[in-house]
């Protein structure tokens, strides 16, 4: 039977309505579902970088909820270091602060792309049971090759020795710069040195294979075949434990800690 053109124009049409109309509902009804676990997914990366959860370790989302409540969530003023009592670290969002220029500035033109900083930034610390920093875990986010990686670093009591590191959202090449997602390379930051005598980061991704972390504290493994997403890691480390990102909270809390220990 043959069908007038405005008749297929019209079918056409009403497909395409009943379409969207579907996959919007499915993405609006769906939205809260991916916030949760968009910040479950956070969460475990956060226990993952502080050894605090195994890479491979299958638990369930109330197990990860009971391992986060034993880490303390804190708003930090970047620029002085303080905390900022007054956000909720529950509700605070870092990526729309980094994006409104009302809450943040622009950072000096940097290896890894970091256009932006925001005015305050969440962190996490690991606290003993008089209060003393065991560990702190800092976001840290920068240009690989294809993409920007998101992911945490978590220091030691010292605030120089690497505990751990972990990325949570990148879109590196699986096999190449997604390696850094390989637990194996991972467990190769574990005890190496972020900070040089002259204080800033020396830490560096190499081309090669880096000594044990006693003898060779500065140099971590390289990627095969991932050298541009290895040097990404390097730059984004460099920038966010450096002068521009989270450098005033550790030198303030270097400081309380040496006054602690008086
Ligand atoms: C399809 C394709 C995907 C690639 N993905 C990555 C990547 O994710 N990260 C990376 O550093 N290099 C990637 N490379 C390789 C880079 O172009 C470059 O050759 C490499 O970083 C150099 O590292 P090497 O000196 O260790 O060989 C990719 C290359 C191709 C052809």
């Amino acid at each position: 039977m043959q069908r007038s053109p405005l008749y297929t124009i019209l079918f056409a049409t009403a497909v395409c309505v009943v379409c969207a109309v579907v996959v919007s509902s499915a993405a609006v009804s769906l939205k809260e579902r991916q916030d949760i676990n968009s910040a479950l997914e956070k969460q475990r990366n956060v226990l993952i970088a502080a050894g605090l959860l195994g890479d491979e370790e299958k638990v369930s989302p109330e197990e990860i909820e009971n391992r986060f409540a034993t880490i303390r969530s804190v708003v930090v003023d970047l620029e002085t270091g303080e905390e900022a009592p007054d956000i909720d670290p529950r509700t605070f969002d870092q990526k729309k602060e980094s994006t409104d220029p009302a809450t943040s500035r622009v950072a000096p033109t940097n290896p890894a792309l970091v256009k932006r900083v925001p005015n305050h930034a969440l962190v996490y610390l690991v606290q003993g049971e008089g209060g003393d920093i065991d560990m702190i875990i800092l976001p840290v986010e920068g240009y690989g090759l294809w993409s920007t990686l998101y992911g945490f670093i978590a220091l030691d009591a010292d605030l120089d020795t690497v505990r751990g590191i972990t990325f949570y959202d990148h879109k590196e090449t699986p096999g190449l710069g997604g390696e850094v997602d390989n637990p194996g390379w991972k467990a190769k930051w574990d005890g190496r040195k972020v900070f040089g005598e002259d204080g800033s980061p020396e830490i560096e991704v190499i081309k090669g294979i880096a000594g044990p972390p006693a003898e060779d504290p500065y140099r971590v493994d390289g990627l095969s075949g991932a050298t541009l997403t290895a040097r990404g890691v390097t730059n984004l480390v460099h920038f966010w434990l450096g002068e521009n990102g989270f450098g005033p909270l550790l030198e303030k809390l270097q400081s309380r800690e040496e006054r602690r220990a008086a």
